[in-house]
């Protein structure tokens, strides 16, 4: 079984999820449904206003298609943080993943506020996808493992028993086109699951033409997509490609 997200960004809007929606209900449900889901599972990440509008574009399919967050809040319980929002309100509204260290993120200062988040998202019953990735120079350098192992070492207090995804996305791959390559990509997945239990997803630059290949692999256990995802078409043939 392999995991297939969507990470719609910063994208969208209502007319937007409307046509998604059905366009991708339409195409799941003219092709095998059970044989997709018996070889996926297929987790979409909207922004946070088009999560519900999500869920009702695709009610014909609600059970082929799992909603995960693009980010939670680090403060716990409710209180006075205008523009937040919690794990807990992610649980109530139907969420069961979240993205949490997305170099994106990372990028706005999210680095310091991770460990928190994992807490917070762990202790709403809801699963982390953990992202991880080196930007080029550390590659470059020789450092691709270092960078991620010591990125990785938040999750070392975690529960092996717990459900958590890890995805691997090298920053220089990331909208680039520039999808790294397969050796280096199982070389790097082999080392971080010789290390840590859970299944272990690429992202960067993942694309039908490419997905075939990647999800071929033993040690890549999932694509974290995000360009491509825009179009249902193209998403749904990189899910196709996992089985
Ligand atoms: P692209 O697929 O657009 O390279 O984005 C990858 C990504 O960041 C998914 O989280």
């Amino acid at each position: 079984m392999k995991y297939i997200i969507a990470n719609w960004k910063m994208h969208s809007n209502y007319a937007f999820v409307q046509d998604w929606g059905q366009t991708f209900v339409n195409a799941l449900t003219s092709q095998k449904v059970e044989v997709i889901k018996n070889a996926a599972q297929i987790i979409i990440s909207p922004p946070f206003p088009y999560i519900h509008d999500l869920m009702s574009a695709t009610a014909d399919q609600s059970e082929s298609i799992i909603l995960c967050a693009q980010n939670v809040s680090h403060h716990t319980g409710a209180g006075a943080y205008t523009g937040e929002v919690s794990a807990e309100m992610l649980k109530d509204i139907g969420c069961q993943y979240v993205l949490v260290g997305h170099s994106e993120r990372r990028a706005m200062g999210d680095n310091d506020l991770l460990e928190q988040k994992l807490k917070n998202v762990l202790e709403a019953d809801l699963i982390p996808v953990f992202c991880v990735g080196e930007p080029l120079e550390e590659r470059e350098a020789g450092r691709a493992w270092d960078f991620i192992a010591n990125q990785l070492s938040l999750l070392k207090n975690i529960d092996p028993a717990q459900q958590l995804l890890i995805a691997y996305e090298p920053i220089w791959a990331i909208g680039t086109g520039q999808t790294a390559n397969l050796e280096d990509i199982e070389e790097m997945h082999t080392q971080i699951k010789a290390a840590y239990n859970w299944p272990v997803l690429y992202g960067g630059s993942v694309k039908s033409s490419n997905a075939g290949k990647l999800l071929a692999s033993s040690v890549i256990d999932g694509a974290l997509v995000g360009g491509a995802s825009l179009k249902p078409d193209e998403f749904l043939s990189i899910v196709e490609a996992a089985s």
